[in-house]
């Protein structure tokens, strides 16, 4: 039985990453062993020497995946950066344009591998997933498979303004569509509350015409630390991750 989480948005810059670090401090707070996986980040920077931090496997490997660095940091994780984020590419694009400018084939072995060995060794997985769902990663075939392949709950990040609404039921209820289960909402502040009232009112409505649950409301953060983030962590609810981890209480 796989255990963890597949995180995706409704959208790019939703928060993803965030959200993914504060599930990880929240599962910890569970007393399990959870870490972060990213299996594919484009826009990586390209660095002029190797991080020795992190152990790279390969001696030429020199593109930086910031979302894999910051999340390998927060899960307090040592493992090589090769496992957190076995695929990375330079442009700052959908895995597919990325792949075909830079010439590089979609390894999907290797996230196989590197999925393997983390969800051995550690009682949770929480994945992030490459912005929305119907993001290419080939020709025929998409971030949804990828969920899908990966064989997780889905939680979906969304926006908390004008919106967001659609773009939340046409995430959901997509997912549900196609098979995949999905654990629930998490409602992300990645800028400031504007105080608008559709901030004030979409929760509520998502919960009235949603058949998913909202699993939290994740506030802004003026800094992102680890203190910060596993202190709103609380804001996510515990019930709702708990009863998707059931297996490992039961091990
Ligand atoms: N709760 C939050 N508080 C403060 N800043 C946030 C919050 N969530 C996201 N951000 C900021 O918004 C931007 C996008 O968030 P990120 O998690 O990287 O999105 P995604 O992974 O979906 O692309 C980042 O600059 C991040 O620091
Ligand atoms: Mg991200």
């Amino acid at each position: 039985m796989q255990k963890g989480f597949f995180i995706t948005g409704t959208d790019t810059g939703v928060g993803k990453t965030i959200i993914t670090a504060a599930l990880i401090k929240a599962i910890k707070h569970l007393g399990l062993k959870a870490c972060a996986m990213k299996p594919i980040e484009t826009g990586c920077l390209k660095s002029k020497v190797k991080v020795q931090s992190l152990n790279f496997k390969d001696k030429d490997e020199v593109l930086l995946p910031s979302d894999g660095i910051f999340l390998k940091e927060i899960a307090g994780m040592d493992d090589s950066i090769d496992f957190i984020v076995p695929i990375r590419f330079k442009n700052p694009l959908a895995p597919l344009p990325a792949s075909e400018r830079e010439g590089i084939y979609v390894d999907f072995e290797k996230i196989k591998k590197a999925y393997r060995y983390l969800s051995k060794k550690y009682d949770a997985v929480v994945v992030e997933g490459i912005g929305g769902l119907f993001v290419p990663i080939t020709r025929d075939y998409f971030v949804l498979d990828l969920a899908k392949d990966f064989g997780l709950p889905l939680i979906v990040v969304s926006r908390p303004g004008l919106g967001t609404i659609n773009h939340t039921m046409l995430t959901i209820n997509y997912a549900i569509k196609e098979g995949l289960h999905v654990a629930g909402i998490i409602i992300n502040y990645s800028h400031k509350s504007k105080g608008t009232l559709a901030e004030d009112t979409n929760p509520e409505v998502i919960k009235q015409i949603s058949p998913i649950p909202i699993i939290g409301i994740f506030p802004y953060l003026e800094n992102l630390e680890n203190d910060t983030i596993e202190k709103a962590a609380k804001n996510l609810d515990i019930e709702i991750i708990k009863k998707y981890l059931e297996i490992c209480f039961l091990n």
